[in-house]
């Protein structure tokens, strides 16, 4: 069950940005402008792929108050379960494809005096948006972005120019060049907030360190573009709808759910707001929790899972549902 409205769109324009990555524009197709968001917004794609309905999160990147249309960036990663190898390889100009209303799980805090973010690769896309709107606010800011080679990073050079070498500094793995992160995290003044979005181990290194030097944990902000692994397959008992699903190795809880015609509720399908919580009545197996939103206890007690990423490592689990 999708609790928002969604948008038919066209792709305007598909623009090839860096290795594997692929800019796309989309716009309405009853000409209607699109809703304005605030910088860090995502919004659930919805693409028919032959007989399978893929929904993957994407950032906006484009202006958040460009209404003609949105704009998102898709890194096209290895052994692609389908969404991103879609997007590159079979979605064409002109075709039209669904999108959710924008939801933003990564705002930046309006009362910070300075803001500070760190990108590691693909995770340069909700930084593009937040940055228009810091600029239109006359916000104080600074990027440090982080690419393994100059080919593979989108959008360095525009952003260098737009905003200046000083607040845009660009890392190159292969020149062996990494972010300072604990020169940053100690020069800054009080009332910075941490902005960070890449990879897991990126983001736990960064806020480590910040917490290590003492920064307030209402100031760190971070977002990753969680794509679990897939497992074995194993059965979904819903305890309230009296069915019983085959959950497939390369499927989540959530897309077998949705593919059996039974509505669940859903807002970022990447393990971070909460919304898909479920409660479990009885599991053959354990959970192989997978999200960010479960305390370590509700983890522990085996009683929750977050069914857009998390799965059963064996053969059912029964579910409020
Ligand atoms: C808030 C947010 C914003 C994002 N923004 C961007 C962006 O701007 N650009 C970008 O390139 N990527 C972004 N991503 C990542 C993106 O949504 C996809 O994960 C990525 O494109 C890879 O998708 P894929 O379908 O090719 O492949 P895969 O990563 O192989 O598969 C993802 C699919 O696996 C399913 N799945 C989830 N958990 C499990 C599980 N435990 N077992 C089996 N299947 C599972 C999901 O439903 C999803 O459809 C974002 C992710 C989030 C959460
Ligand atoms: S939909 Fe957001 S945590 Fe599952």
């Amino acid at each position: 069950m999708t609790i928002n409205t969604e948008m038919k769109v066209r792709v305007a324009k598909i623009t090839q940005v860096a290795d594997k990555v692929r800019r796309f524009r989309f716009e309405r197709v009853d000409g209607q402008p699109m809703p304005v968001f605030s910088g860090g917004a995502h919004v659930i794609v919805s693409m028919r792929d032959g007989p399978v309905l893929r929904r993957n999160p994407y950032s906006l990147m484009s202006p958040p108050g460009d209404t003609s249309g949105y704009e998102i960036s898709v890194l096209r990663v290895e052994n692609s379960r389908g969404g991103s190898a879609f997007l590159h390889e079979k979605l064409k100009e002109g075709d039209t494809l669904v999108l959710s209303q924008p939801v933003n799980l990564f705002p930046f805090d309006h009362r910070g005096r300075k803001h500070i973010m760190m990108a590691g690769g693909i995770g340069i896309t909700p930084f593009m948006a937040m940055m228009d709107q810091m600029e239109l606010e006359g916000r104080a800011f600074e990027l440090h972005y982080a690419v393994r080679t100059r080919s593979h990073g989108a959008y360095w050079k525009e952003l260098q120019q737009r905003y200046g070498a000083h607040r845009v500094k660009i890392y190159c793995d292969e020149e062996k060049l990494f972010i300072p992160v604990d020169d940053i995290l100690q020069n800054q003044p009080l009332g910075t907030h941490l902005y960070v979005c890449g990879p897991a181990g990126m983001i736990n290194g960064v806020l480590g360190k910040a917490r290590s030097h003492g920064w307030p944990k209402e100031n760190l902000h971070s977002e990753e573009f969680l794509a679990p692994p897939p497992g074995k397959a194993f059965q979904a008992k819903l305890a309230r709808s009296a069915r019983t699903i085959d959950v497939a190795p390369h499927q989540s809880i959530l897309e077998a759910v949705e593919a059996a015609g039974i509505d669940a509720p859903y807002l970022c399908r990447g393990g971070a707001c909460g919304q898909c919580e479920t409660t479990v009545i009885s599991c053959e197996g354990d959970i192989e929790h997978n999200d960010h939103f479960l305390e370590p206890d509700e983890k522990a007690s085996g009683r929750k899972i977050m069914i857009c990423v998390s799965r059963i490592k064996g053969n059912a689990v029964t579910l409020d549902l």
